[in-house]
């Protein structure tokens, strides 16, 4: 008999806990797992970073994707090929993401859907008993972000974001560099991203293709009518859905500007920026700059060149720390450090590379940020990017695209994150959800 068959029964028989019933009817059913049983994985939203999380999740120890959920099947379709030709397998398929955290055989969900549905099916997971591995940004606005850490709080899950430079052996190393002095005070944070993407058009209505379940897809966000120019992926600038690029790549960029800095929630954020290249139905700013200062004269700017990369020669993302002593460059695959005149100290790759540009991320440094979730669930070791931390970069992007609509500088709460001096944008601290679809914890 397959041992871990036998190890997955008698988890699922003797090790699940019922420990509370929820308003909903949802019964908390967590699979204990020993440091040596298998952890069962669903993947919802498989068409792209959704990959990139099976890649990483096939070359762990004792892992097994149970599941595939997505809304599509043309994608389903497209994936199952996938699955069979890179991890050996197909696994089972659920289309609606409320039945597929009843099942039993799945202890962590991945979830690379669209943003709207982040802190959705993260409480929905928890509430399930399963442990969550979510992309990047946690949350579609800042009130979801609250609830999402009051989730983590109440059931008692692992919870890992997906930014997973936080787990790349050289950012670690530099940040224990940084802490040991190594640059000196370091008082800024320069996080940049530059890309040269194209006009997404002018939707134009079309009726709801058969292969797509579009209620499903939007799930928790208001209505609309099918355009053809939403999904997949462009709904990422679009408000509804999305939340535009400084949470698509700054959520990353900042997030490692934060922990070079130590610090959390800033005092004041200022941004300026605008749509400048194409006429479309892009609804964020297409080049932005951010500034986030914070209490201890700290402060971290973003440079976000979503049409248009930033010029001459810059690389197309990373970071740059700024101390009294000198510098560090970082970025997925590197750690350069440099003296105040800008001679090289030091540099060192990244063992296995990711990738930088493209819309997937795939690499190295996703199998290290999954086997980081995997020794949390089996071991207790802390997570590098759990909620509780990792939802302060994310707020910190929300807070940048409250400003850019604010135009003026915003005075911020430190402690709630909270905008003291603009009643209008605190309209946006929440949003509407579709009747019957508010997350509920
Ligand atoms: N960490 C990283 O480096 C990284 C890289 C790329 C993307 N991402 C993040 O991953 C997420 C997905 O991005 P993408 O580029 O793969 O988007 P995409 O549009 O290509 O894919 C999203 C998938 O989700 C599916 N989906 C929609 N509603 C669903 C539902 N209710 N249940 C299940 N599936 C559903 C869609 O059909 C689609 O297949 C985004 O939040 C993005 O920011 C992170």
């Amino acid at each position: 008999m397959d041992t871990t068959r036998r190890n997955f029964i008698k988890k699922t028989s003797l090790g699940t806990v019922a420990t509370a019933t929820l308003g909903s009817n949802i019964l908390i059913g967590k699979n204990i797992l020993g440091a040596n049983d298998r952890i069962h994985c669903a993947i919802a939203g498989v068409r792209s970073r959704g990959k990139a999380h099976a890649a990483a999740i096939n070359l762990q120890e004792n892992a097994r994707i149970t599941y595939s959920c997505d809304v599509d099947d043309h994608i389903l379709e497209e994936h199952n090929s996938w699955c069979q030709k890179n991890i050996g397998y197909i696994p089972k398929i659920e289309k609606d993401f409320r039945k597929l955290v009843e099942n039993k055989d799945i202890d962590a969900v991945f979830i690379a859907s669209p943003e709207h549905w982040h802190t959705p099916m993260s409480i929905l997971a928890m509430q399930a008993g399963k442990h969550v591995y979510v992309e990047k940004p946690c949350s579609h606005n800042p009130r979801e972000v609250e609830l999402l850490v009051a989730a983590q709080k109440k059931y008692g899950l692992k919870v890992q974001m997906g930014n997973q430079q936080r787990s790349a052996v050289t950012s670690i190393k530099a940040i224990q560099d940084i802490r040991q002095g190594i640059i000196g005070e370091v008082y800024k944070g320069e996080a940049y991203y530059s890309n040269n993407r194209g006009s997404i058009g002018i939707g134009k209505e079309i009726p709801i293709p058969e292969h797509l379940n579009w209620e499903l897809w939007q799930g928790p966000a208001p209505r609309t009518a099918y355009k053809d120019n939403i999904h997949p992926y462009n709904w990422h600038w679009f408000r509804n859905w999305g939340t535009g690029e400084v949470h698509n790549n700054g959520t990353h960029e900042i997030d490692i500007c934060r922990w070079a800095l130590g610090v959390d929630l800033p005092e004041k954020v200022t941004s300026f920026g605008g749509k400048y290249t194409y006429q479309d139905d892009w609804e964020f700013v297409d080049n932005q700059q951010v500034t986030f200062s914070f209490p201890n004269g700290k402060f971290i700017t973003w440079t976000g060149h979503s049409r248009g990369l930033i010029q001459p020669n810059q690389p197309g993302r990373g970071v740059t720390i700024y101390g009294s002593k000198g510098s560090i460059q970082l970025d997925r695959n590197f750690y350069k450090r440099y003296d105040l005149g800008g001679n090289l100290l030091f540099s060192e790759l990244e063992g296995v590379a990711s990738k930088t540009t493209d819309t997937q991320g795939q690499g190295g440094l996703d199998v290290n940020h999954v086997g980081n979730l995997f020794d949390a669930i089996r071991k207790e070791k802390p997570l590098t990017a759990e909620i509780k931390d990792a939802s302060i970069s994310t707020m910190l992007c929300h807070l940048a695209n409250m400003a850019q609509d604010a135009g003026e500088t915003l005075q911020i709460d430190t402690t709630t994150a909270k905008v003291l001096n603009n009643n209008a944008v605190m309209q946006n601290w929440s949003r509407e959800y579709a009747p019957g679809w508010e997350p509920k914890i």
